[in-house]
């Protein structure tokens, strides 16, 4: 009978249950018939899933269910207690992004199921289908059988159908900082990370520990991406690879004393998600993490602008100067050391600079006292966010930035002393408001205090929601730097612009830095999750401006610090070189001047992970597209037709390229600037250097142009 309600209720949606002596299989499709999703209930109680993508395995059988700890239950083997299925289609718009709107077009069936063990709880798992992938979060409902509960283990399963090519970084409690490597599944070993010596707060667990988002490409040339959506009130998700027959088995990060999660039903886990195609420039398109987030909680957005910054930031980070005002002597006498960045006099010139250029804002980092004592103490109480140091004048900087209308943006790094700063946050959002900030950059660097928590547990989850709210209150837009990685909680809370949980490019800053392959494999696992503050945009590659010894440098050239604005989309980003190394290229520097930073449409026009990405993007609002191309290590050569150009009418295209001679090591800094005239039908050959890249703006041509500028042949 309840087998017979199963076929009927699938029916309705085009979906097909089979059942034999062992198991009922429930089929459901995506709107596009592509993808296939499989739910197996096998007659000894227990659900798996598996996915397919145009007759290929994209996932196989893999197991699903939860461990409870108080109550002590194993959720293994069901009953199934009836089975809901709805289809959604619709568009919504976003307050900023790749796109002006986004299509939410899925199939979703909800399990209902019940634990077979005799202890009556109830559990839902929810399944989405789209055309770009499968989404599923188990559910608990308010019932009479379950209250509190701890959740113990999570026992979701992605099982791939071979020893596939990915893209990872080591699983980890505490960050996200890594190097990628790029290995077949079974040459995981995440024990390389203990070699990461840059990263201070860091916290192996398992060689066979990835992280998600996790890149995937299979011998038969399907792309396959693993993450997370809505990552709320609960730890976030590594995978642990099993080496025999290739799952990946979700390990949720612990707390304090070893608990993976407290819930209260109702709740949700969030959801996990499977982004699958044959074409790779499909994952980068996807809009799924998106969709599987919930709309907008601020009900007025106005205030929420995307914005261009420069900051009193990289200096410190090249060593010209520093965060800290002095060195401590003799308790807690500090004697000024000459050498900080964030003086008012210094700020002033970044204020010209930006008013100068266009720029909106200005980061400025080092400027509140406890920087002679924040790094590696485990020290509870170090900034209180409201004390100047005394050669930076908040009011005179207040008065003059809105003078020159631009924005100053506040820094808070928080030692990762979280205590701390939830003592502080309305204090000090209080104070970014009486002195004119509508920004801040919170900062989480070290080990996390409440002493045993990590930057990825509940605990710390819940932190980062409650600082997306907290700000939103107070109007406030936020940038995380060492947060958990993102997923898709931008679309919630609009005014979560951006965040770095990467390795971003200061890394070339002051470690080993980051291969020229890694921005083209970035794209298909960090930025699968949200905007990252990458801090793009440096010109002086080599990195010996104030120390000849210095020997580190950017490992890319300056075009692909350019392409970067496009490559890598963000509404938050940063030009983040010092003034006077722009005022060296301004032809160069136009291109960030000119950039947008929100968008009405995006289109990927050719992409392989760890190996390129070329993109563009139609500026909101406006009748300009940019076009970024990024290669790794490799010189690339490229036929790119630039038909997204509305037919019939001429384009000034003007194109930032790495001179033949350019290489991202020995030459990097060798650019071109060139004008053409282009239309729909153009098909641009673009020459990438090795670690190279181009940029290209595109405004409607004028009068002038059409009669002066020379045709692109
Ligand atoms: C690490 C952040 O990523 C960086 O941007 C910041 O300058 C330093 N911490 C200091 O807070
Ligand atoms: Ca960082």
């Amino acid at each position: 009978m309840l087998l017979k309600r199963i076929v009927v209720i699938i029916g309705v949606i085009c979906a097909a249950a089979a059942v034999n002596a062992q198991q009922t299989v429930i089929n459901l499709g995506s709107p596009d018939g592509n993808i296939l999703l499989n739910i197996i209930h096998r007659n000894n109680g227990s659900i798996s899933y598996g996915v397919f993508y145009k007759n290929e395995i994209a996932v196989s059988p893999s197991a699903l269910g939860m461990l409870l700890k108080s109550p002590v239950v194993s959720l293994t083997k069901f009953d199934m207690a009836g089975i809901d299925s709805s289809a959604v289609n619709e568009t919504w718009k976003p307050v900023w992004g790749e796109a002006g709107s986004i299509q939410n077009n899925y199939k979703q069936l909800v399990v209902k199921l019940t634990d077979r063990s005799g202890s009556g709880i109830q559990l839902q798992i929810i399944f989405r289908v789209f055309n770009d992938g499968v989404g599923f979060r188990y559910s608990f409902p308010q019932q009479a059988k379950l209250n509190h509960f701890i959740v113990s283990d999570e026992l979701t399963q992605f099982t791939m159908s071979g020893d596939h090519k990915t893209f990872w970084i080591p699983g980890d409690y505490d960050t996200n900082e890594f190097m990628y490597n790029t290995t077949k599944l079974s040459e995981v070993d995440a024990s390389s990370s203990a070699m990461s010596q840059e990263i201070h707060a860091k916290t192996f667990f398992d060689k066979n520990a990835v992280q998600t988002p996790l890149m995937m490409k299979s011998g038969g040339g399907l792309y396959i991406n693993i993450h997370e959506a809505a990552l709320v009130n609960y730890p976030a998700m590594n995978l642990v690879v099993d080496k025999n027959g290739f799952a990946l088995n979700a390990h949720l990060v612990p707390d304090a004393v070893g608990n993976k999660a407290y819930l209260q039903a109702p709740a949700v886990t969030p959801w996990r998600t499977i982004i699958v195609s044959d074409k790779a420039t499909d994952i980068l398109s996807s809009k799924l993490i998106l969709n599987l987030n919930e709309p907008s909680k601020i009900k007025d957005v106005s205030w929420i602008k995307p914005q261009k910054m420069v900051g009193v930031w990289w200096e410190m980070h090249i060593g010209k100067s520093s965060w800290d005002y002095g060195a401590t002597q003799s308790g807690s006498t500090i004697v000024a050391h000459g050498r900080h960045g964030a003086t008012t006099a210094n700020v002033k010139k970044y204020i010209d600079f930006a008013a100068k250029n266009g720029m909106d804002g200005v980061l400025v980092e080092g400027w509140n006292t406890g920087w002679e004592d924040w790094f590696g103490q485990w020290k509870e109480d170090v900034f209180d966010f409201v004390t100047p140091y005394p050669d930076f004048d908040v009011k005179e900087l207040q008065r003059y930035a809105a003078s020159k209308k631009v924005r100053l943006v506040m820094h808070h790094e928080t030692s990762a002393s979280v205590t701390n700063y939830e003592r502080w946050m309305d204090t000090a959002y209080r104070f970014m408001k009486k002195f004119g900030y509508n920004t801040v950059k919170t900062g989480y660097v070290g080990r996390i205090i409440p002493r045993g928590e990590h930057h990825d547990g509940q605990w710390m989850i819940k932190h980062y929601e409650r600082v997306m709210q907290k700000t939103a209150s107070y109007k406030i837009m936020l940038d995380a730097h060492e947060p958990v990685r993102p997923t898709g909680l931008h679309r919630t809370y609009p005014n979560f612009l951006a965040c770095e949980a990467a390795r971003g490019n200061e890394f070339n800053a002051w470690s080993v830095g980051n291969p020229p392959e890694h921005e083209t494999i970035l794209a298909f696992t960090r930025l699968m999750g949200g905007p990252m503050d990458y801090t793009p945009g440096i010109f002086k590659i080599k990195l010996n401006q104030f120390d000849p010894n210095k020997k580190e440098q950017v490992h890319t050239t300056l075009c692909k610090q350019l392409a970067l604005y496009v490559t890598m989309a963000s509404p938050l980003q940063m030009a983040a070189d010092l003034p006077e190394n722009y005022e060296k290229h301004m032809d160069a520097f136009q291109f960030i001047k000119d950039v947008a930073v929100d968008w009405d449409d995006t289109k990927i026009l050719q992409a392989e992970p760890g190996d390129y990405v070329i993109t563009a993007r139609k500026a909101k609002g406006k009748q300009s597209w940019f076009l970024g191309a990024m290669t790794d290590e490799k010189a690339r050569d490229f036929s790119v037709p630039v038909d997204f150009l509305p037919a019939g009418r001429n384009y000034l295209a003007t194109i930032y390229r790495d001179a033949s001679t350019a290489d991202w090591k020995d030459n990097p800094e060798a650019y071109v600037v060139e004008k053409f005239l282009v239309d729909s039908h153009t098909v641009l050959k673009l020459k990438l250097a090795p670690g190279g890249g181009a940029a290209i703006s595109f405004t409607p041509a004028s009068i002038i142009e059409n009669k002066t500028i020379k045709k692109y042949n």
